[in-house]
């Protein structure tokens, strides 16, 4: 099991690393380093999408995880957009920055609860 989770979730902590980073350097923003988070977001979903597919085989309580994972890819959309949001100065800054700090806590919970339940698989 934590040979399986390890790869997407050293990706995810990279992600959180450089969007620290991006933030701490502040608007407007380092290019190289805002490109990189938003790339290294996109590997972190990719890899943690497909070691779910693999993992969801075979799983029991699959109604209740189904909707975690719904709860967990609406986190990640709001990540996606809120990120581009804040990039392009559209909308609500603070409030897009407050989805874009809520919305990783919310994600770590869901998938955690999914991978202890399917820790059995
Ligand atoms: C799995 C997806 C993602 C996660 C977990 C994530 C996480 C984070 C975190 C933790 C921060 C630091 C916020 C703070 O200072 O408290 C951050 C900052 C930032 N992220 Fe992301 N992010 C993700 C995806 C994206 C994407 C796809 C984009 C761009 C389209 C993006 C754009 C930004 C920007 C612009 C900042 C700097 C915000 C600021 O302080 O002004 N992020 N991200």
């Amino acid at each position: 099991m934590v040979s399986k989770i390890l790869l997407p979730g050293i990706v995810f902590i990279l992600t959180l690393a450089f969007g620290f980073w991006v933030s701490h350097v502040g608007k407007p923003y380092n290019g190289l380093l805002f490109n990189i988070h938003k790339l290294i977001a996109l590997g972190a979903v990719v890899a943690t999408v497909i070691q779910l597919a693999k993992l969801l085989k075979g799983a029991d309580s699959l109604a209740l995880i189904i909707v975690l994972i719904v709860v967990a890819a609406l986190c990640v959309i709001a990540l996606f957009a809120s990120g581009a949001l804040m990039s392009m100065d559209k909308l609500d800054y603070a409030t897009m920055l407050t989805v874009h700090r809520v919305a990783p806590v919310v994600l770590v919970v869901a998938t955690v609860i999914v991978i202890f339940m399917l820790k059995g698989a």
